[in-house]
């Protein structure tokens, strides 16, 4: 079965939702019905979609259009909720004292019992968290009661939208609702920060400036260590198996587990190891399930002694250039500095 809000993304109708309080319980109850509801930030209009539900994120992905699976930013009604699901450190703590609600992401270690879905934290072992600013909107998080995967409500690559009329000329069709919040006012996104390394790493420049970060904190390192692009889509910080993977495979090899899509091939074994995305070869489908196999097939395999990962081939339309993004990069050779920087 497909997702609800992925059956035909060109004819939906798009709700417009005044932010009052029957446009903020309707938004809030398709959110918890796994419904794709643009909403207006502080900083910028996110596309939210819930976190723990990976069809409703590969939703997102699909509805903007985007050719990778960057990690997405959690949205939350306030401090305590964001650090139930990332474990905020004394700085983490003090910075969400000082600036939250407002235009700060933090990346901090995503919890164990952590229940936003790998897709939105594209497997990392971090999540990058916020509170945004907007009483409409934190009341709507309130109410949907569980995280909010929300990236900039624009289709990829455009310009990422401040008013709701923006998102409606982008996305408009393609989602189900908007809660129009009126303008944004910082109209520029959140400025990302890593926490969960030794020094506080600026990741992305944004609404709250470093300055007024350092002045709580102390010292923020504003490059990336030499050779390390800053953004996680950019290499192997997004989820990389410890396994190699083979792209384009016609089946699994001898000591190979099988990332499958469509029916299996003959030649597969009783015995193989197999995840498959789809049975039904839905590239929806194949999304949601993405990275959770590879987590599957690399733990697994490790733990049977298996030397590889065998991907079969996946169509490139629609979100099938993503998936073959991020296994190109899960097979692209690794520096063995970063092979196990993170999980
Ligand atoms: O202001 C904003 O942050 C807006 C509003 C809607 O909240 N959201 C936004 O999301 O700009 P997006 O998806 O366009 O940008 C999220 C940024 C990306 O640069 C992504 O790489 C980074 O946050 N990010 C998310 N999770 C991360 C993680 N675990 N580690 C490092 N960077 C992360
Ligand atoms: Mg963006």
């Amino acid at each position: 079965m497909r997702h609800p809000a992925a059956q035909d993304p060109e004819r939906v109708t798009t709700e417009r939702l005044d932010a009052d309080t029957a446009g903020i319980v309707r938004a809030a109850h398709l959110l918890g019905q796994g419904r794709l509801v643009a909403f207006g930030t502080e900083t910028v209009y996110g596309l939210g979609a819930d976190a723990t539900d990976a069809r409703a994120v590969a939703a997102v992905f699909e509805a903007k259009h985007r050719p990778g699976f960057n990690p997405l930013i959690a949205h939350f009604a306030d401090a305590e909720a964001a650090f139930a699901e990332a474990e905020p450190s004394t700085l983490a703590r003090r910075l969400a004292d000082a600036f939250w609600p407002g235009a700060l992401t933090m990346v901090l270690p995503r919890r164990a019992t952590s229940t936003v879905c790998a897709l939105a934290c594209a497997g990392l072992a971090t999540l990058a968290v916020r509170v945004p600013g907007g009483e409409a909107v934190r009341e709507m998080l309130r109410m949907v009661g569980r995280p909010v995967a929300a990236p900039s409500a624009n289709p990829s690559g455009g310009v990422s939208p401040s008013t709701a009329d923006h998102v409606m000329a982008g996305l408009g069709g393609r989602i189900d609702a908007i809660l129009d919040c009126g303008p944004c006012g910082v109209g520029l996104e959140s400025t990302v920060l890593d926490l969960a390394g030794d020094t506080p790493t600026l990741l992305r420049p944004g609404g709250i400036s470093v300055e007024a970060i350092e002045l709580v904190i102390g010292p923020v390192r504003r490059l990336a260590p030499a050779g390390l692009p800053a953004s996680p889509g950019m290499l192997a910080s997004h989820y990389a198996p410890s396994l190699p993977v083979r792209l384009d495979a016609a089946g699994a090899g001898h000591m190979e587990a099988l990332l499958a899509f469509g029916p299996l091939p003959d030649t597969t074994k009783r015995e193989t190891l197999v995840w498959n995305l789809s049975p039904g070869g839905d590239l929806h489908e194949a999304a949601a399930r993405l990275f959770s196999g590879l987590r599957h097939l690399d733990d697994q395999g490790r733990r049977q002694g298996l030397t590889g990962i065998a991907a079969m081939s996946i169509p490139s339309d629609g979100l099938g250039l993503a998936i073959r993004d991020r296994l190109q990069r899960a097979a692209a050779p690794r520096p063995g500095h970063l092979r196990h920087a993170t999980g």
